[in-house]
This record gives C-alpha cells, structure tokens and sequence, in this order.
C-alpha cells in the first residue's frame, strides 16, 4: 500500500507486481473466462459508430457487478485502496467502477485518455492483470500532452498499476496471446460536472 501511495504521489503513477493474492487472482480469471460469452465490443466515449471504434480499440469487456465472490474479493480490495488514497490526498472518491477485459491475439487499445480535463469525474484509473500473456499486449503510459513513452508494462498475473486518468494517454500494443486484465476507475462526485461519464 505504502508503494502505490508513494509512487502516485511521486510521479502520478504506480506499478506494483503481485499487488493482490495470487488465489483472489485465479478466481478472478476463472470468474472472467466463464463469463466470455456475456463480453460485449468495448465502446469509446459516446461513439457508437463500431467501424471507427474498431480502428481504436478491440478488446470485449464485461462490468464486474460483485455478483461473484471473486468479484466482490476485489471490490473490497479496491475499496480498501479508495479510502487509503482519500485519506492520504484528503481526495472524495467516492465510486469505483471496475469491467474485466479480454483481447484476443491481434487485439489492441490505441493511444488515448480515461478522462478529460472538466469533463469526466474519473480521478484514477486501475489496471490489473489476470494472466500473463506469452507475447506482446504491453500497457505504455505516455507523459503528460507527449509522444514521450515513460513507462512500458508487460502485463503479469496479480499487477497492479494506477495512474492519474486525465494526466497520462496510455496504450495496449497488439496482443501476441490472450490477454484478461480488469479495468477500474475511482471517481469524484463532481457535481460541477454536468455530464455523464461516457461507457467505457
Ligand atoms: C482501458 C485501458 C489498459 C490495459 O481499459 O482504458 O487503457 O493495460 N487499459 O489494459
Ligand atoms: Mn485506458
């Protein structure tokens, strides 16, 4: 815990191997693959124009809802980690909402942001991972408004990386072999904000 808040407090990001126990872990991904066939196109902002969301991203994502142990094993997990950042950045995040994501080989996210300045209540985004995929599928995060690659994550089962969702564009090259990851967003309850957040 001591890592993740010293890191997005050093540098807006954190990366941490074996962030959770490796059973919540092999649950998660037995809960993520028995549930493939409810996996829907992942959309991107109010886009629904699929021809041009594919040139984008495409991996399939599915809402985790608790309904499942695992699921709810993680949500408390998340929530632990929700009040730790509240209480250290004095933040009010106050939701988490978190989909499990499935890129087949070929699959990728181009570069993009979780959040926009004013117009999302996203504050952080979560990545974590479920297997570790043979080839490719690594997560780059990018500097603030930059071309500039300042971190490069080769997904492994039980990481963890959290980053500030309106500061770094970031992006999954090519899957080389299927790849199951979940994720996550803390959110503020921005009133201020009059829009909805786009569905993921
Ligand atoms: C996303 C995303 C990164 C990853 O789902 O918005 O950027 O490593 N995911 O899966
Ligand atoms: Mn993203």
């Amino acid at each position: 815990m001591d890592t993740i808040l010293n890191n997005i407090h050093e540098y807006g990001y954190a990366v941490i191997e074996d962030a959770l126990p490796e059973g919540v872990i092999e649950r998660l991904l037995t809960d993520c693959l028995e549930n493939q066939p409810d996996f829907k196109a992942a959309g991107i902002g109010r886009r629904q124009d699929s021809q041009l969301n594919e040139q984008i991203r495409k991996d399939k994502t599915l809402w985790l809802t608790g309904a499942s142990t695992a699921q709810a094993d993680f949500m408390a997990l998340t929530d632990e980690l929700r009040l730790e950042v509240n209480r250290n950045f004095f933040l009010g995040l106050f939701d988490y909402e978190c989909h499990y994501a499935t890129y087949e080989v070929g699959d990728f996210y181009k570069k993009h942001l979780d959040a926009f300045k004013g117009k999302s209540n996203r504050v952080f985004t979560t990545v974590c991972y479920l297997n570790t995929p043979d080839a490719g599928g690594e997560l780059l995060i990018y500097a603030q408004d930059s071309d500039e690659v300042i971190a490069r994550v080769a997904p492994k089962a039980g990481s963890l990386v959290v980053f500030e969702s309106e500061r770094f564009p970031h992006e999954v090259l090519v899957a080389g072999s299927a790849r199951y990851s979940i994720a996550g967003w803390f959110r503020m309850n921005n009133s201020i904000v009059g829009t909805i957040d786009p569905p993921s």
